[in-house]
């Protein structure tokens, strides 16, 4: 290995970025932390609760990272739009940078990790999809877990969200200029996880495992 492994991984929603994260995590026996849930914690609680989105991350417990609803769209949305606001994303910052900052490496999935919360991180990854292809996995995914919904919804308010992470002024969801470009519309996790190696490996890191 060369260095302290931390790998950034952004890109919009359904595009592979937390199976990635999971996979890589497991590979390099790595902590894992997938920011996007923080986001989610904050959005859920401030709308249970009536508070303002600022003041919930200020406070963010463990134990509300806990929360059953964290995954549904509906937790999506509610993260999106507290995303959008300065604050919320200083309040943040500092629990996201320190994860980063552990001895033994650490890996990220967001939409700002690279280019805002490691930007110096040696392996960074931009993990994208066409819009079809990520709404055909999120309806699926939606049906296995037996939510009734329908393709058209499912991929409108993808890109309603999408829009909102991309335009917004405080870190919108960028490819860092170092990222590596990972297009998964027609990859499978595996052959995601292939190239993302192959890449960690031409950077020089390479699991300390069997
Ligand atoms: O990755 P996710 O779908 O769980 O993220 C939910 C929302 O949280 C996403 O639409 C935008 C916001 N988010 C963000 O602004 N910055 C991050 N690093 C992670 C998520």
């Amino acid at each position: 290995m060369s260095g302290r492994l931390v790998i950034a991984i952004d890109g919009p929603s359904a595009a592979g970025k937390g199976t990635l994260a999971r996979r890589l995590a497991a590979h390099f026996c790595l902590p894992h932390l997938d920011t996007g849930l923080l986001y989610r914690a904050v959005g859920v609680k401030a709308d249970r609760l009536g508070l303002p989105p600022e003041e919930v991350a200020a406070g963010l417990q463990l134990a509300d990272l806990l929360a059953p609803d964290l995954r549904t769209d509906v937790a999506g949305q509610l993260a999106s739009k507290v995303a959008v606001l300065p604050q919320v994303r200083d309040n943040l910052l500092n629990f996201q940078k320190k994860f980063a900052s552990q001895k033994s490496g650490a890996v990220l999935d967001g939409r700002d990790v690279g280019t805002v919360i490691c930007p110096d991180a040696p392996v960074k990854f931009f993990v994208t999809a066409s819009a079809e292809a990520r709404a055909d996995r999120r309806y699926q995914e939606l049906r296995g877990r037996g939510v009734d919904t329908i393709r058209p919804r499912v991929l409108a308010e993808m890109a309603e969200r999408d829009r909102r992470d991309s335009e917004r002024a405080a870190a919108p969801l960028m490819a860092a200029p170092d990222a590596f470009l990972l297009d998964t519309s027609d990859m499978d996790a595996d052959a995601a996880f292939a190239a993302a190696l192959a890449f960690i490996a031409r950077k020089g890191f390479r699991s300390s495992g069997p």
